[in-house]
C-alpha cells in the first residue's frame, strides 16, 4: 500500500502545485498595481507558501484516501475469487444441527458415527479429533475406538464386525493410512456397505462408477458442493484431476464425468503434464507436492481445487497449488486451510445422517 500512497501523493501534489502556483499568479497579477514593491513581494512569497502548503496537504489526504478506496477494492477483488470451504462447511453444519435437534426432540435415537484409529500417526491422530470436534458441534454421536498400534489384522475385523452389528452405530470410518502389517483392503472389505461412510468399500465404489445411489468418499463430495457454490458450468467442460488415489483424484474425476465433463487423470508418471492441465477449465489437484501448480499449469479463468495439505519449511500448511502465483488468472480458487478440509469431515457427517435415514426409513 504504501508505494501506492506515494504514487498518488506525488500525482496530486503536481496537479494542485499547477493549480495553486496557476491561481497564486492570477491574483498577484491582479492586485500588484495597487501595492508598493516590498509589500507586494511579501504577499507573493507568504501567499504561495501558504497556499502551496494547503494544497500539499489537501493532495496528501486526497492521495491517502484514493489509495485506501482503491486497495479495498483490490482486497474485495481478490476475496470474491477465493472461495472458503470452511464458509460452506459452516452453512451445512447449521442445516445439519437443525436436522438433529428435530430428531432429538421426537426423543428418538441420534446418528451416530464410530471412528477407528489404529497407532499414532499424528496426523490421523489429529483428523480423528477434528471428527469428533465436528460431531459434538453438530449433536451428531460419535464413538472413538483408539487401538494399539500392534493391533492385528484379525482383531481390528472383529472389532469393525462388532461394530457392523452394533444398531446404535450408524455410520463406520476406519482411518487410513492403518500400521503396514494391516492389509487395508481386506479391513475396508469388512465394513458393511450401508454404514460405510467413507464411500471406500467396493460396492459404494462400483455404485459410484455405475451412477447408482451409495456413499461418496467425503473430500470428492465435498470437492462438488463447493464447485456447485461456486456456480461453475461442469456439463461439457474440460476437467483434469491431477493425483489418482481412491480417496481422491479416481472418485473426484468419476464424479466429474458423472456430471458430464470431459475428464483427464494425471499423475507422477503423465508426460507434458502443463499443457494437459492448462486446457482444463476445471483443475483438481491432490498430488501432494508443496506448491506443486504454478501459473504454468492454469488456464486463464479456471477453477482451481486445491486439495493438498503440506507442510513448508516454517511449518506452514500450504497447498498442492502456488496459491499466489496462479491467484490472478483464475475465475476461482480453494485455499489452504479453510478449503476443502473442513468439508470433507462435514461431508462424513451428512453422509453419517444419510446413513440414519437409510436405516430408519426401513
Ligand atoms: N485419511 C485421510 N483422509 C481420509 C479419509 O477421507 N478417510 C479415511 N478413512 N482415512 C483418511
Amino acid at each position: 500500500m504504501n508505494k501506492k500512497v506515494v504514487r498518488y501523493a506525488i500525482l496530486w501534489f503536481s496537479v494542485m502545485a499547477i493549480i495553486v502556483l496557476g491561481f497564486t499568479a492570477y491574483v498577484y497579477m491582479s492586485v500588484k498595481d495597487f501595492l508598493d514593491e516590498t509589500t507586494s513581494t511579501v504577499v507573493l512569497i507568504v501567499g504561495v507558501v501558504v497556499i502551496l502548503a494547503l494544497g500539499i496537504a489537501i493532495a496528501g489526504v486526497t492521495a491517502f484516501i484514493i489509495a485506501m478506496n482503491k486497495d479495498k477494492e483490490g482486497d474485495e477483488k481478490q476475496m470474491a475469487n477465493v472461495i472458503y470451504g470452511s464458509e460452506v462447511a459452516k452453512e451445512l453444519k447449521d442445516q445439519m444441527k437443525q436436522e438433529i435437534e428435530v430428531i432429538q426432540a421426537s426423543h428418538k435415537r441420534v446418528p451416530t458415527l464410530c471412528v477407528i484409529l489404529v497407532g499414532n500417526n499424528p496426523a490421523s491422530v489429529s483428523y480423528v479429533t477434528g471428527k469428533e470436534r465436528a460431531c459434538a458441534e453438530i449433536g451428531l454421536g460419535s464413538k472413538m475406538i483408539h487401538l494399539d498400534e500392534n493391533t492385528s489384522e484379525e482383531k481390528l475385523i472383529e472389532l469393525v464386525e462388532e461394530c457392523n452389528h452394533d444398531e446404535s452405530i450408524d455410520g463406520i470410518l476406519v482411518q487410513l493410512p492403518l500400521p503396514n502389517h494391516i492389509n487395508e483392503k481386506n479391513v475396508l472389505l469388512r465394513i458393511d456397505p450401508d454404514k460405510d461412510v467413507d464411500g471406500l468399500h467396493p460396492i459404494n465404489v462400483g455404485r459410484l462408477h455405475l451412477g447408482e445411489d451409495g456413499f461418496v468418499p467425503c473430500t470428492p463430495q465435498g470437492i462438488m458442493e463447493l464447485l456447485k457454490r461456486m456456480h461453475v458450468q461442469i456439463n461439457g467442460k474440460r476437467a483434469v484431476v491431477i493425483g489418482r488415489s481412491n480417496l481422491v483424484g479416481n472418485p473426484v474425476a468419476r464424479l466429474l464425468m458423472n456430471e458430464n465433463a470431459t475428464v483427464t487423470i494425471c499423475h507422477s508418471k503423465t508426460e507434458n503434464i502443463e499443457a494437459i492441465c492448462k486446457q482444463a477449465d476445471i483443475l483438481v489437484v491432490a498430488i501432494g507436492k508443496a506448491k506443486y501448480v504454478t501459473k504454468d499449469f492454469v488456464k486463464e479463468g479456471a477453477f482451481v481445487i486445491d486439495v493438498g495439505v503440506n507442510r513448508n519449511e516454517e511449518g506452514k500448511l500450504v497447498g498442492d497449488v502456488d496459491f499466489d502465483n496462479v491467484i490472478e488468472h483464475v475465475s476461482a480458487i480453494t485455499p489452504v486451510p479453510k478449503g476443502v478440509g473442513p468439508m470433507t469431515i462435514t461431508m462424513l457427517l451428512k453422509n453419517t445422517i444419510k446413513a440414519y435415514n437409510n436405516k430408519e426409513s426401513i
